[in-house]
């Protein structure tokens, strides 16, 4: 398909040069590593431990809600445009739990997942030219909706350091130019892992309010925290008229297929990220929107035993892939681990995509290389990213697989 090109011609005659389809703010997201990897998985038979995404689905109740308001004729028209009346209650009422009080008429949005919902909040609250900071490594979605919006990224590195990946505030503090707009955030991050502390979230908080910033937080794991405590910073001082929150239904329930995530804010901004959303998607998912309130009405006991059963996904990978040699970041909150190859290829320079691309040939798995999150692919060279967000038995068996790899 590469050389497929339409050509505009010149007034002359001669032909110009051929002018690709995909235009120039999005040539450089041509292809995504999650799609050749998870191909590479079906062919080799490999286990995926690529994509984030559950092999089991979510509580049989929730389906059962789904398949209820199907039948009762709920939601299989155009639900109205914020999201339907029971969903947009009960995100409020969930977001309670952290002590944020939000109008469920006028401070909540539901969208098609949080990827529309980042989508939105970018094409609406940028200029052309404005800058966005992101934490780097940073989730994929991230730098093609600055680019879609025309604005332009200025990453900063969460670096590993004694087993875990940490923001450098100093460095965040000198990112910020007279042109940043806002500070795009993601804690639990993904691919790392790590979750910003009290202390670096009030820091935070404090540079937002200073410089006038304003800050989209993505929180999409706030429930798949282990070894820490989710705080969103929409509660710290200063933030709540200046934070657009979002989060989904996909790990939280299980249901990743389902692409129903939301947004908070305070109206002004919810009215903005509307204004984008109405015509990215209008609505979406009307059925499921019952059941995703259903389903944030789920006792405490579910988030807890949630917890566990990924602490304990988390603790058999990562124990693995420790005496197969690797590196191991251990994550604080998420579906994955960062690990660093060079153990097991013995340098100091490692290739982290030639080492996916050869992984399914030598052990019948699949990773994702963390370079694909990083603008410094240099950086993101020598690590790899696996998830645990699979059955117990799945993730025994790659690791037995893994072990053998240095033998090998
Ligand atoms: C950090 C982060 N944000 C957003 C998303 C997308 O969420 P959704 O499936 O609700 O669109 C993901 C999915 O992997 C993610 O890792």
């Amino acid at each position: 398909m590469a050389a497929m090109t339409t050509s505009a011609g010149s007034p002359h005659g001669a032909p110009d040069a051929p002018r690709p389809f995909l235009n120039r703010r999005l040539a450089e997201f041509g292809t995504t590593i999650f799609a050749e990897m998870s191909a590479l998985a079906a062919s080799t038979g490999a286990i995926n431990l690529g994509q984030g995404f559950p092999d089991e689905d979510g509580p049989e109740e929730v389906r059962e809600a789904a398949v209820r308001a199907l039948r009762d004729g709920r939601g299989n028209q155009y639900p109205p445009g914020p999201g339907v009346p029971e969903l947009r209650h009960a995100i409020a009422a969930h977001q309670r739990r952290y002590g944020l009080a939000v109008d469920p008429d006028t401070e909540v949005l539901v969208t098609a997942g949080a990827t529309e919902a980042i989508a939105a909040s970018l094409l609406a609250l940028l200029e052309p030219g404005d800058e966005v900071i992101a934490l780097e490594p940073y989730y994929d979605s991230y730098a093609a909706c600055i680019a879609m919006a025309g604005g332009r990224r200025v990453p900063v590195q969460l670096r590993p350091e004694d087993g875990a990946y940490r923001l450098d505030l100093d460095e965040l503090r000198d990112a910020v130019t007279p042109r940043t707009r806002l500070l795009l955030l993601n804690t639990p991050h993904n691919p790392t892992g790590t979750v910003l502390t009290r202390d670096e979230l009030t820091e935070i908080a404090r540079l937002a309010v200073d410089r006038n910033l304003l800050v989209i937080t993505d929180e999409v794991y706030e429930h798949l925290v282990y070894d820490a405590e989710h705080l969103p910073l929409a509660a710290f001082p200063g933030m709540r008229e200046r934070t657009v929150t979002i989060s989904s239904s996909g790990k939280t329930f299980a249901f990743t297929g389902w692409k129903v995530g939301w947004v908070t804010a305070p109206p002004a901004l919810v009215a903005a990220v509307r204004s984008a959303k109405q015509y990215l998607t209008y609505v979406s998912a009307g059925p499921l929107q019952y059941a995703v309130a259903e389903a944030l009405a789920l006792p405490e006991s579910y988030y807890e035993d949630l917890r566990a059963e990924l602490r304990a996904k988390r603790d058999l990978l990562c124990t693995g892939l420790a005496e197969a040699g690797f590196g191991v970041y251990r994550p604080a909150g998420t579906y994955f681990v960062t690990t660093d190859i060079r153990p097991l290829t013995g340098g100091d320079t490692a290739d982290g995509f030639a080492f996916c691309r050869e992984l399914p040939e030598r052990c019948q798995v699949v990773a994702i290389p963390n370079a694909v999150f990083y603008d410094d692919r240099a950086a993101g060279a020598p690590f790899v990213r696996f998830a645990f967000c699979k059955r117990t038995e799945v993730l025994q068996e790659a690791v037995a697989r893994l072990k053998g790899l240095a033998a090998a």
